[in-house]
Parts: C-alpha cells; structure tokens; sequence
C-alpha cells in the first residue's frame, strides 16, 4: 500500500525556538504531535533515549509529566540544561477562573462559577472548529423552518418579476444580474401593493435614482436580499447544529504571563553504592571483573569486555578535563596482574600537536579495568596502587563506568598518580565507539572545596575549582569548567537531594531565559545562583554535606565532606 501519512510537514530543521544543539536531536514538532496525538494535560510521558531532552521539553510545555533517561552524561546535561533555560508559553486551564470565562465566551453562554482547583488534568481552553458533515445537514430539521419562512416573501417577488418582464423563471433561473432593460421595466403598482418589502427596497436605494420597486431593478434587489439572508440563516443553523471539534494544538494563551519549568530532579547512576562483600571482606564482583575474569554475557557472540576497553583505550586514549589535554598510549599490551591488567607507555598530547608528542615524557601506565556492570571501589584502588607500585610503574589508571564517592579522594599513593578515567557508556554501543571520535575514556579530577564557619551555627561551601591531572601532576582549574554544583546540606550517604543549586560556569545556559525574562526576575537573587560559595546554611547533624560538581562536558564528580 502507498504510505499515506507521511508527515512531510514536520521536518524542518533547528530554528530560532528549537535551536540545533545535539547531533541527532529530534525536531520538537515531531515530538509535538506524538504527544498531543497520544496523551492529555498531565500524562506521563517516558523518552528512554532522550539525548538533548526534546520530549521532556516538549512534555513541560504542553503540561504533561516527564521521565527520560539516556546513558550519556553529555545527553543529560544538554537536557538538563535545555529544559531549565527555556520559557514556556501559559495555557488557559479548564479548572480555573479565567478558563471559565473564556470557555463562556467562547461557546456564548454564561461562564459557569463552580469552585475551580487548576488541576491540569481538566486540560486547557482549546480554539474549536465546527465540523459538519452531510449527516448533520440532513438531519437538521430547522432548515426546513427556515426555508418555508422564507418563501412566503420569495414567492410573490418571483412571480411580480415574471409578470413584469414576461418570463417564467424558476428560482435558479434568477440571473445575479439584469441587463438595462430588464433593470428599468416598470412594475404595475397594483403587483407592488401588499408586498412587505417594498419600502425597505427603496430606503436602502439611497433614494430615486436607481430605481424603486416600481421598476424590476427594485423588485430583483429585494429577491436577492432575502434570498442571501435565507443562505446565511440555513449555514449558521447548520453551525450551530453541528459538532464541534477542538484544535488540541491551539489552546488560548495568557501571552503576560511566565512560565518556566517546574522543580525536577536528575538521578544518576548511583557512584556510592554499598560494594557487595564476600566472607572475606573482599569485593567479590568487583574483583571478579576487575581481573577482568567477567565476560559481557553467556551469549555465544559475546565479547570480552576488557579486551574490547583495552583495544578502545589504545585507540582513543584518555581524555583529561580539559578539552585540549589527551592521554595517549604508543604501546599497550596485557600485563599479568592480580588487578592490573595491561601495561601502557603513554604521554601527553595538547590538541595540536598530536603529531609532536616529542618532548612530554613517555610513562609506563599500569591499568586496572573496572567493572562492566557495577563500581570501582576505593579498596580496589588501594590494591590495584599498591600492586601498580610494587611493580614500579609512574601511573596507575583505572577505567571503570562508575567509581564509589569515596574513590574520587584517592588520587595518589606515594609517587605513583592514579588516575580515575570514566568510561563513557557509548562503548556498550560498539558502533559508536568503534568510530573512536567520542571522548570514551575521561579523567575528571576531584573538586577543591573549602568550609567557612559563617557563625550562630552556620557554614558555607565554597568550590575554589577542580584539581585536574594534566601530565601526571595534579593542577588547579578555576570554576569557570564548572557547569553547575550543587550541594547536599544533609546528606545521608543514600540519596543526594539536591538542596542548592549553582551555575558560575564561563558559558550561561541560562542567557537566554535571562534575557526574556529580564523584567520578571530579582537580578540579585539572579546573580547568587552564579557563586562558587554557597549561601549559608545550618551545620547538618549529622554532620556530612555532599557537594557534586559538574563540568561542561557532563562528568559530574562528587565529595562527601564532613563539617
Ligand atoms: C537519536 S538520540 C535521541 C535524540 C533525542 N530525541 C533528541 O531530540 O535529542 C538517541 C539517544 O539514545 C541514547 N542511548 C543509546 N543507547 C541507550 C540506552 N541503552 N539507554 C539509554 N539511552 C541510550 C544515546 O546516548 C542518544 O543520546
């Protein structure tokens, strides 16, 4: 069969309101009418995949709940980002006053006055349309009504204009125009008399000069006015007669009003969960797979998840914080550890000169493999350093998807620099980390934060910057790599709920919402959100402030401090 419902009208690309910003982003229309196809105000709406967020920008503009996951920290902080620097437009709800009177207005009745709660469910006000169908034509019985109303003043006008110019026309004879001569017939009097509309002819004839209904010109007028007058009265019977339909896609607006997000909170993959302990105390999962003794599946096509990092490792190297400094391996071959998998000489490279790697010093890497599915703990650090030391290697890196929140202090043991480098989740899509081109191994240093006692029982934090590792040594970046942080003001080392939130970094997600609504927003309370020292608050109880730090490239990094 042809394909019919090709929706060619959609794809058009980034605009000023829907500006490109992810490589493979959707166009918000597409989502649009998925989305008001299927659901109602107040559904919830579930994009899996959500790369730059576009379903859930869309979902919070048109009032539906959101959820929307993806695998790769850059895809949530674009996300993230997107959809708490964009201004939605204000939809007149049902359940609410102004929605009453507009829903009044609309249909031409009084507005009802039941009590009103806003509840989103009820949806919003919609522009309608009429629909009619042949059906609501044939079984409007008032057009009937109409038509014989109308004929007792047609009929003799017809029959006056026959006898006059001696024709015999039926009704769909009646030219829309005479000719001269026919218009200046004259019109016996007697034929004019008791006709009840002939004084309303001549008044709207603006006088004597072009005729009366004493000649066949007045007479014709009259026909034809009330001719048109029975049309109109038939079509608004017929429109009033009929359904109506609602354009979901038109509500009405409240263009003076703002709106911006609503509070939702991102949940990631949990770096601080409890390790799974064998009788021994010694990490049995984990070191299963550190050794890289786990295997991807039972599947017989599986792949070795360690030879698989290794061989992207060799390939891509390890991106450092910043976006111009690169690991990079010349040599990378198995090393027969009980943590350390594989040995590397590896150097630094700027962008640029990747070509004359020349006078930064080749090191001898020891690497440790973390789990494919699961945590590299701080004890698996410890002993993977220890044996990284014992065999006199410079360099320890340790790839893993996720690390425990306590691994992140661990950055070195007596000379030996550790490097923690996340592995991008990409690498469980072979083909995208076969092309090599993304960031797949990431070093992200630990952030370096200060508590200040602000008095009466207060403190603040502040995040001076991220303490990078840039060839081996550990060096200070200011707070301009750092997207967003927020802190945790009591947290219970199970959840971080995010109770301040901060956004000091170079580049302003948040310009552009600044911007419109320029007048609407406290400029001071604006400008707080940009520090990189908290607003004081009470020393928890308990004890214990997380703070996790974000940078551009969407590594977050967290540290639990205790104050
Ligand atoms: C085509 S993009 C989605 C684009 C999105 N509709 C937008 O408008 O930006 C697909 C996304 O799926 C993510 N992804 C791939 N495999 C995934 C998985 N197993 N779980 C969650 N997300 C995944 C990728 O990171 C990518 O961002």
């Amino acid at each position: 069969m042809p394909i019919s419902n090709y929706w060619d009208d959609v794809s058009s690309g980034a605009s000023a309101s829907d500006p490109k910003i992810y490589v493979v982003q959707t166009t918000a229309r597409i989502i649009q009418r998925c989305i008001l196809l299927a659901t109602d105000p107040g559904d919830l709406v579930l994009d899996p995949t959500c790369g730059s967020g576009t379903t859930a920008f869309v979902a919070e503009q048109w009032g539906r709940r959101w959820i929307t996951i993806d695998t790769s920290r850059v895809a949530l902080a674009l996300a993230r980002a997107r959809i708490m620097g964009a201004r939605y437009p204000w939809y007149l709800l049902a359940d609410s006053r102004e929605g009453q009177v507009k829903e009044g207005e609309v249909t031409r009745v009084v507005p009802a006055d039941t009590p009103t709660y806003c509840r989103i469910r009820q949806g919003f006000v919609y522009r309608r349309v009429p629909r009619i169908g042949l059906k609501s034509i044939a079984n409007n019985a008032e057009i009937d009504t109409i038509w014989e109303s109308y004929q007792v003043k047609l009929e003799p006008l017809r029959q006056a204009i026959n006898a006059a110019l001696g024709t015999d026309w039926q009704e769909w004879e009646i030219p829309r125009e005479l000719t001269d001569a026919q218009a200046k017939t004259p019109v016996r009097p007697e034929r004019v008399e008791g006709l009840p509309f002939s004084a309303s002819v001549e008044e709207q004839k603006d006088g004597a000069s072009t005729g009366s209904a004493r000649t066949v010109e007045g007479l014709h007028a009259a026909w034809w006015q009330q001719r048109i007058a029975r049309q109109r009265e038939i079509d608004a019977s017929i429109a009033a007669k009929a359904d109506t339909e609602y354009l979901y896609d038109q509500p009405y607006e409240d263009k003076s009003r703002v709106r911006v997000a609503g509070p939702f909170t991102v949940e990631s993959l949990s770096p601080h969960r409890v390790p799974a302990m064998d009788v021994d105390d010694s990490l049995f999962d984990e070191l299963e797979a550190a050794e890289g003794r786990r295997q991807a599946g039972a599947a017989a096509e599986s792949v070795d998840f360690t030879a698989m990092v290794l061989d992207n490792l060799k390939r891509s190297g390890v991106q450092q914080a910043h976006k111009a400094d690169r690991l990079v391996f010349s040599s990378l071959k198995p090393w027969p550890g009980r943590f350390i998998c594989a040995e590397g000489a590896v150097r630094q490279a700027s962008e640029g000169d990747s070509d004359t790697l020349s006078d930064s010093p080749t090191r001898r890497a020891a690497i440790l493999i973390g789990p494919e599915y699961g945590t590299v703990a701080r004890a698996d650090l410890t002993a993977a350093a220890r044996e990284a030391m014992e065999a006199g290697f410079d360099l320890l890196i340790a790839a893993s998807f996720n690390f425990d929140a306590h691994a992140s202090e661990f950055d070195r043991m007596g000379a030996l620099t550790v490097l923690q480098a996340r592995i991008n989740p990409d690498l469980h899509m072979p083909d995208l980390a076969n092309t090599g081109a993304g960031n797949l191994f990431t070093v992200f240093g630990e952030p370096d934060i200060q508590v200040h006692d602000e008095g009466d029982g207060c403190i603040s934090i502040e995040v001076a910057g991220i303490d990078m590792y840039k060839g081996g040594e550990i060096v200070a970046s200011d707070a301009d790599d750092i997207a967003v942080w927020f802190i945790d003001t009591d947290y219970n080392y199970e959840s971080f709920f995010v109770r301040h939130a901060y956004f000091p970094g170079a580049n302003d997600p948040y310009k552009a919402l600044k911007t419109t609504l320029k007048a609407e927003i406290d400029a001071d309370a604006w400008e707080s959100l940009k520090r990189t020292r908290s607003r004081p608050f009470p020393k928890p109880k308990d004890g214990r402030v997380a703070v996790k730090v974000i940078n551009h490239l969407g590594d977050e990094v967290m540290k639990v401090v205790g104050v």
